[in-house]
């Protein structure tokens, strides 16, 4: 292993320390085995002490913010890019000369047609030619590749718990290639805590608009469909893949709950869901396929790498739905990030996740 073995701690840095997803790579990498936080950047608390910002890493993380200019990011082993979309590929090039490896929490490396990402993101690709080699980092499906790879896109949060969710009811490995379910009209219907946004002032998030409310929004097109749409045809190896995404606010502040309606098709009816479920899942350390009729509930997970999933077949009818439930900033997002860089180490994919969800 390359972290214990060869060069000692794996150094990493962080761009983008003061976001939600940032003090979440904080909590959970000051607490990992193999890891030597070196560098923290925030262009607007530079100079500041972490531990002042976030009391919850005092006498944890001694490092001071400093500018992503100032920050030794290229002495790093890899960096988390904890930012808007749009900062990762500015700085790819450079760091992967320096062998730095990346794993980017944003969008940049996510979607493989750069004309999809200009119209979702506003923006054109820079760097496509690193994006034609970074790899989609969702372990559960892409392990062997993210063992390989020296940059990661990271899957979003909601588009994790959808495609996890379905999974088992696309690929060729548990469905032995069979169409078990119309996956033209597959329906996802997601709520998310207030924290998917991020720790930016926005006036729908503010207390007083978004607590003791509930809404949808971005029914027209959210920019997790085509990303999710990209990830379930790679899962089935076809693209005859339609999805209606909802995503909704809720007045939480961690979590995610998708609940996924699939219509069977013939071929699809006579199928034990619970148990393809669990075998496709059985040697999964962070996936839980609760017993069947269970209704997961995202406190289940808060604070946890882990999601659970429950499989229901209301009436025996032709309609199954899949409930899924995650923390957007650990399995969606940072704890995802520290899974795919443990593959990226070779070190045990587990190592410094198994923090028990936080209950009540
Ligand atoms: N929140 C979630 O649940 C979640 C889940 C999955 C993925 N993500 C993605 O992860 C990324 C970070 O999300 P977040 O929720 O943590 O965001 P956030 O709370 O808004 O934090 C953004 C961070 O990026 C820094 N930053 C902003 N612009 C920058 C620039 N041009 N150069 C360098 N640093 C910059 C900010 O610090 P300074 O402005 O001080 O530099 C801040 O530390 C986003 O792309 C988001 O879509 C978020």
């Amino acid at each position: 292993m390359i972290g214990i073995l060869e060069n000692g701690m794996i150094k990493v840095g962080i761009v983008g320390g003061t976001g939600y997803t940032g003090v979440e790579l904080l909590r959970l990498l000051a607490q990992h085995p193999e890891v030597e936080l070196t560098a923290i950047t925030s262009r607007t608390e530079a100079g500041m002490p972490v531990a002042e910002m976030f009391p919850s890493l005092r006498g944890r993380v001694a490092l001071k913010f400093t500018t992503p200019d100032e920050a030794k990011l290229n002495e790093c082993d890899v960096v988390f890019f904890a930012t808007p979309h749009g900062v990762a590929m500015a700085q790819a090039k450079e760091l992967l000369a320096n062998n730095v490896k990346i794993l980017d929490l944003a969008a940049d490396f996510r979607l493989k047609d750069i004309k999809e990402f200009a119209k979702w993101y506003g923006m054109e690709h820079t760097c496509p030619e690193i994006l034609a080699e970074a790899v989609y980092g969702l372990a559960e499906i892409n392990r062997e590749a993210i063992k390989k790879a020296r940059i990661v896109g990271l899957a979003g949060c909601y588009p994790t718990s959808v495609q996890l969710g379905l999974a088992p009811l696309l690929s060729p490995k548990s469905t032995g290639g069979k169409h078990l379910i119309d996956g033209t009209h597959i329906i996802s219907d997601s709520k998310s805590g207030t924290s998917g946004a991020g720790r930016k002032a926005e006036i729908g998030t503010l207390l007083s608009e978004a607590s003791d409310n509930f809404k949808a929004y971005s029914v027209k097109g959210h920019r997790h469909l085509p990303e999710i749409e990209q990830g379930l045809k790679a899962i089935a190896g076809h693209d005859q893949i339609g999805l209606t995404f909802v995503p909704h606010l809720t007045p939480m502040i961690r979590g995610i709950h998708s609940t996924l309606y699939v219509r069977l098709t013939e071929a699809g009816k006579d199928v034990d869901y619970q148990k393809l479920y669990e075998n496709f899942y059985k040697d999964e350390p962070f996936v839980d396929v609760m017993p069947a009729g269970s209704h997961p509930e995202t406190r289940s997970v808060r604070g946890s790498n882990g999601i659970r999933i429950a499989i229901h077949r209301p009436g025996g009818g032709d309609t199954l739905v899949i409930l899924v439930v995650e923390d957007n900033l650990v399995k969606g997002a940072s704890g995802q990030g520290v899974q795919c860089m443990n593959l990226m180490f070779g070190l045990p994919e587990t190592m410094g996740l198994t923090q028990i969800a936080v209950s009540p």
